[in-house]
């Protein structure tokens, strides 16, 4: 039999509401949205802000139910799943890290939440900042010892530290430098290479996400309205949207 797909979103429809019960106002976002990620596939999810991009990376994390439809992960209903399992790295590393833990602290936390066994954390943590580009002496420094970039590296870090099935990088890119970027776009890329993880990636910035995706999904208004492999995205888009977008990105 075929492997299931890591994570499925099947015949999804959410809205969010806000207000008292008699003055209700709801925003409907997603309507019989489909999406599957393979193991170890790396989507790109693209669009303009609003058309539903972090709606979708955090039904897919299992933060919120669908109004309709299945979230499923690994073919079964997604429940809580064991701590470490799935993980997020978010745009503002400045808010993401507690300022009052070391570095070391900060990275082994998840592990402690995930009840890794205690002999073995410290080496864990150690070479996790080593795969992020951290050389050891970063273990003891806190939060605003660090640049934005170094900074998104412990975040990753902490995000990977407890081998995840499953990634969200939601805009984890956009608030750095360019040159930046590029250095954590291709730490995103080496880390998948080794440890295989499926993984969104959302962005704005098409010539990003195209770099680090296998296949790119965009999103406007809450519906996909172009999808391919990552590599059409080199080529002038027929889509309108899409070409709208790469010319937004100066593709
Ligand atoms: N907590 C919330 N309560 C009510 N409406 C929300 C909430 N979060 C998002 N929305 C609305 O849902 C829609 C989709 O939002 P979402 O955050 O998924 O967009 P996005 O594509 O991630 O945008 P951006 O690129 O700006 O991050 C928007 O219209 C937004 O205003
Ligand atoms: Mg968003």
């Amino acid at each position: 039999m075929a492997e299931p797909p890591l994570v499925e979103l099947d015949d999804v429809s959410f809205a969010y509401s806000q207000g008292s019960a008699w003055a209700r106002v709801r925003t409907p976002v997603l309507e019989s949205f489909s999406l599957q990620i393979a193991p170890g596939e790396m989507i790109g999810l693209v669009g303009e802000s609003g058309s539903g991009k972090s709606t979708v990376g955090k039904l897919c994390l299992g933060l919120m139910r669908p109004e309709s439809g299945q979230v499923r992960f690994t073919g079964t209903p997604m429940r809580r799943q064991r701590p470490g399992t799935l993980s997020v790295v978010l745009q503002h590393p400045q808010t993401s890290l507690n300022p009052r833990l070391t570095v070391e602290r900060s990275v082994a936390e998840p592990l402690a939440l995930a009840r890794a066994d205690r002999t073995g954390r410290r080496e864990r943590v150690l070479q996790i900042l080593e795969q992020v580009g951290l050389d050891p002496s970063f273990a003891q420094r806190y939060p605003a010892q660090l640049s934005g970039g170094q900074r998104q590296r412990v975040s990753i870090a902490r995000a990977l530290v407890t081998e995840p099935r499953f990634v969200l990088f939601d805009e984890a890119v956009s608030a750095l430098d360019v040159s930046v970027q590029a250095q954590i776009i291709n730490l995103i890329r080496s880390l998948q290479d080794v440890h295989r993880f499926g993984a969104i990636f959302i962005s704005h910035d098409l010539r990003a996400t195209r770099y680090v995706a296998d296949r790119i999904i965009v999103l406007q208004a809450g519906a996909i309205v172009d999808e391919g492999s990552a590599h059409r995205f080199y080529e002038p888009a027929k889509h309108e949207y899409t070409r709208k977008l790469q010319l937004a990105s100066d593709i």
